[in-house]
């Protein structure tokens, strides 16, 4: 199903601290349950009925207010959405929540209901327990004047709850609106799993037909493997299955979906860079032109060591990486002549098969010197996907770039990205909680983007906007196919 993004609603930052101001029945317990979970509400009333009688047992104000005063300072300490659910006519107190946000670096927005005051009146009758007439006149007054004087106390909001409302991720701001471009004026994105996490029980094979076929179904374009020889540790747990990559995407080839086929990445240090070569080839071969090869430095220590495989340092690893992409030019290149390049010297380069198309290589990595390979040798470069990074990053590499010669156009942008994606905000957030391990879950719903369809939509639109060609998305909660149909309006949005 298409997501719809709506226009011209308020946008309240996702977390946010939320501070509601408004007399009696003027609609804000009915507000913040609608746009929050019960668990982010921290209500005056329903305090009063934990400490005192019930909701309305006046005796139990302080007592009440002292709880309440203590979980926002807890919630919003952690960073977690807190919506303060009282009369919030009292100044001292909104400066006191406002500080709380300010020290946690949480966005803050004050929400004024200034619901007509025969509204207020007339549902203030019908309650069971109604406020006295005279207390109700003065709360009205007290909004009205209220008003005012929160534009000058430093909200980095202040809405009407009268207005229409919708989240949006502080990590992603301007998300909302770029999705509303994307649905008046689509731009194109190309989309490729990442399979990183490999739970497929008594039938790896049958495992991967099945998530690769529910890919395409998905709208992907393609697969990529990591190339790891114990799962690492961002990912999984170390007795967890992760397979060779280059013998998985030959079963992969065999399959007669049109994806794309690849690693994301390939460490240099792993495989001579012939043999890489031999593979590759082997691989576009089988799979009749699908084959990409993503190619990195490498960064772990220990599953070098467990392998038996020399580790060197960084340096040295750079070099070969500069080294391994001319090897792999030579190779694939057609006709069997010498080859005598600048660090690769071979006698003949005999390699049959020969790719069917011209394998692109994309270099991951973001580092300066792996930035400047990338600019002077590769098809492509892989990024972090987060806004702000790419936003430094792209800069780097351009000017590699033009010191290499070479149009920015000839080196594709493509990130990696691992979304937290809820089908609500709801189940979001369950998402976070279910996957954050150790992390705190305001951490790890920012590092991964933790949203809803609508959100990852504008995300991936501000990538296109920067020119990234493509994502390699890696689900961190991948179980089986059925978890790639939350992607697919995402992807489609962009086919
Ligand atoms: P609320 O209970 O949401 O008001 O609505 P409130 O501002 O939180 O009031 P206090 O301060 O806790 O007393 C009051 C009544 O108005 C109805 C609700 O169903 C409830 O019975 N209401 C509210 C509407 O009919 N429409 C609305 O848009 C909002
Ligand atoms: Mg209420």
């Amino acid at each position: 199903m298409p997501v719809t993004v709506n226009a011209g609603t308020q946008l309240i930052p996702d977390p946010a601290l939320i501070v509601l101001v408004g007399a009696a029945g003027s609609g804000k317990s009915t507000w913040a349950a609608r746009h929050y979970l019960p668990t982010e509400i921290v209500s005056s009333d329903r305090l009063r009925a934990v400490v005192g009688s019930g909701e309305h047992d006046l005796d139990a104000s302080d007592d009440a207010f002292s709880l309440l005063e203590h979980i926002v300072a807890a919630r919003v300490g952690r960073r977690l959405t807190t919506v303060v659910d009282t009369l919030g006519l009292s100044p001292d107190r909104r400066r006191g929540y406002l500080a709380h946000a300010r020290r946690a670096g949480l966005p803050a927005v004050a929400v004024l209901f200034d619901t007509d005051a025969a509204v207020c009146r007339q549902r203030n009758r019908s309650r069971d327990r109604s406020v006295p007439a005279a207390v109700l006149d003065a709360q009205l007054a007290q909004v009205r004047d209220t008003g005012g004087q929160l534009a000058a106390e430093g909200w980095d909001a202040v809405l009407r709850g009268s207005a229409g409302h919708e989240t949006e991720p502080a990590h992603s701001p301007g998300s909302r609106g770029a999705a509303l471009r994307q649905q008046d004026r689509p731009a194109g994105l190309e989309f490729i799993l990442q399979i990183s996490r490999f739970g497929w029980g008594e039938d790896p094979a049958g495992w991967l037909r099945s998530v690769a076929s529910a890919a395409a179904e998905a709208g992907f374009a393609g697969l990529a493997l990591m190339d790891h020889l114990i799962q690492i540790p961002q990912v999984g747990r170390s007795w967890e299955p992760i397979p060779e990559p280059w013998v998985t995407l030959g079963l992969l080839a065999g399959l007669d979906n049109g994806l794309r086929l690849g690693t994301l990445v390939t460490p240099v240090t792993f495989r001579p860079p012939g043999v890489l070569a031999k593979t590759v080839a082997t691989l576009d071969a089988l799979s009749g032109g699908r084959a990409f090869c993503g190619i990195g430095a490498g960064w772990w220590a220990r599953e070098h060591a467990a392998f038996g495989l020399p580790f060197p340092s960084a340096g040295t690893r750079l070099a070969m990486l500069e080294t391994e992409i001319e090897m792999l030019r030579a190779l694939w290149q057609p006709g069997t002549k010498a080859y005598r390049g600048r660090h690769v010297h071979l006698p003949e380069t005999t390699c049959y098969p020969r790719p069917v198309t011209p394998i692109p290589v994309i270099v991951g990595g973001s580092g300066e010197r792996t930035l400047g390979i990338a600019a002077r040798l590769a098809d492509g470069c892989n990024l972090p996907s987060d806004v702000a990074s790419l936003d430094a990053r792209l800069p780097v590499l351009q000017a590699h770039c033009a010191r290499a010669g070479r149009d920015p156009a000839e080196v594709t942008v493509t990130v990696l990205d691992v979304p937290v994606i809820g089908r609500d905000r709801e189940h979001a957030a369950a998402l976070v909680e279910s996957l954050r391990g150790p992390t705190e879950a305001a951490a790890f719903a920012r590092r991964h983007h933790a949203g809803v369809a609508a959100d990852h939509i504008g995300r991936y639109r501000l990538l296109a906007e920067r020119g990234v060609s493509a994502v390699f998305v890696s689900l961190p909660d991948l179980a089986g196919p059925g978890d790639l149909a939350r992607l697919a309006p995402v992807v489609g949005s962009f086919a």
